[in-house]
């Protein structure tokens, strides 16, 4: 039986090989024999000020992407999120049926909450919010990095809320799937953090339109240890073990592999095999990313991708208001 699948990218630029290993990878191999819905999550991005300019940019530029990488708008649905009033409308619905407690608890909102009297609310509620666009699609599993488990978990406890009070078929309750490989790879220059968009060093990520020189530069200048031995130990080695991660995942050879081609040998070499392993397999994603991107095809896509999704959202909406008594 063919499941349905939901993922989201933020559009907020710098899209890195960590969205790619966690993510993005996983987005392309499912739509193989599944039916896949994957968004531009532009909403989510505006919980944290961004310049409109940018913004817009940011947006066609996570499409293309999209596509850049394989995902297939003439298989899956490509949309963006703001173009579907559903995700907003029932973000609503799973608010009044989520707890504070529970909100309060999520540790992504308690990262970006150092100043607690001034979050945004919509940073509070961003968590619902991916609740809506997961459950609006009656989504069977959704590909993500590691760093959304307790999202996903709020999800289902929500979902699972509101069948108990509104009948159990009134959601889907959907899974997780994470990778054994890739789900969190971690900074070039401090392993013990994950690698992200918004870290200031640009040496602390490699982001998928990097120039091969700069791909180089940041292996080159990774941070290791020095024992000399490449091994995998994400406990005690977590910068040589992050790069095997990459390495294996990219290659497609595994880790135990990988360190018996490598004993005794300086990680130097190890790290220039990396570079080029990575930027030999980025090449073929930024040149067709640069086609994608100025084409006419890509604003087709989105419009297409937008009727898609608000077909599919229009009727579970429906079925959700009828079900809590809104509407006649
Ligand atoms: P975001 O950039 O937060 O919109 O994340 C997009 C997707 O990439 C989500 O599925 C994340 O879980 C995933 N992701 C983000 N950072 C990493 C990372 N360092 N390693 C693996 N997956 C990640
Ligand atoms: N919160 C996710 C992230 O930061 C992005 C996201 C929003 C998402 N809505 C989603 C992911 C729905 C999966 C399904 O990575």
């Amino acid at each position: 039986m063919t499941k349905r699948v939901f993922s989201g990218v933020q559009p907020t630029g710098n899209i890195h090989i960590g969205n790619y290993l966690g993510a993005l990878k996983q987005f392309v191999q499912l739509q193989e024999d599944n039916e896949c819905i994957y968004c531009i999550v532009d909403m989510h991005a505006i919980t944290l000020p961004k310049d409109p300019k940018e913004l817009r940019k940011n947006i066609l530029d996570t499409a293309a992407l999209y596509m850049a990488v394989g995902v297939d708008p003439s298989r899956s649905v490509v949309f963006v999120q703001s173009d579907v009033p559903g995700h907003a409308d029932l973000a609503w619905i799973l608010m009044c049926n989520a707890y504070t407690g529970e909100l309060s608890r999520m540790t992504q909102f308690k990262d970006k909450n150092r100043d607690n009297e001034s979050a945004p609310m919509g940073l509070f509620s961003y968590p619902v919010l991916m609740a809506a666009d997961i459950l609006l699609y009656d989504s069977d599993i959704v590909p993500v990095g590691n760093d959304q488990k307790q999202h996903i978990e709020l999800t289902r406890d929500i979902a699972v809320r509101i069948n108990n009070k509104y009948g159990k078929d009134t959601f889907v309750v959907p899974d997780g799937r994470f990778l054994k490989e890739g789900a969190r790879i971690m900074a070039l220059d401090d392993p013990m953090s994950k690698m992200s968009k918004s870290a200031e060093s640009a040496l602390s990520r490699i982001s998928l339109l990097d120039e091969a020189a700069t791909v180089k530069k940041a292996i080159m200048r990774s941070t290791t240890d020095s024992d000399g031995e490449i091994r995998f130990d994400a406990e005690n080695k977590p910068g040589i073990s992050n790069l095997l991660t990459i390495y294996s995942a990219f290659s497609g050879v595994p880790a135990t592999e990988l360190e018996r081609r490598y004993r005794g040998e300086g990680y130097g070499a190890f790290k220039k095999d990396l570079a080029e392993v990575v930027a030999e397999s980025l090449a073929p994603i930024k040149r067709s990313y640069a086609e994608i991107r100025q084409s006419e095809e890509l604003i087709r896509a989105l419009k297409d991708g937008e009727e898609r999704a608000n077909a599919l959202a229009e009727k579970t909406m429906k079925r959700v208001k009828e079900r809590i008594g809104l509407g006649r």
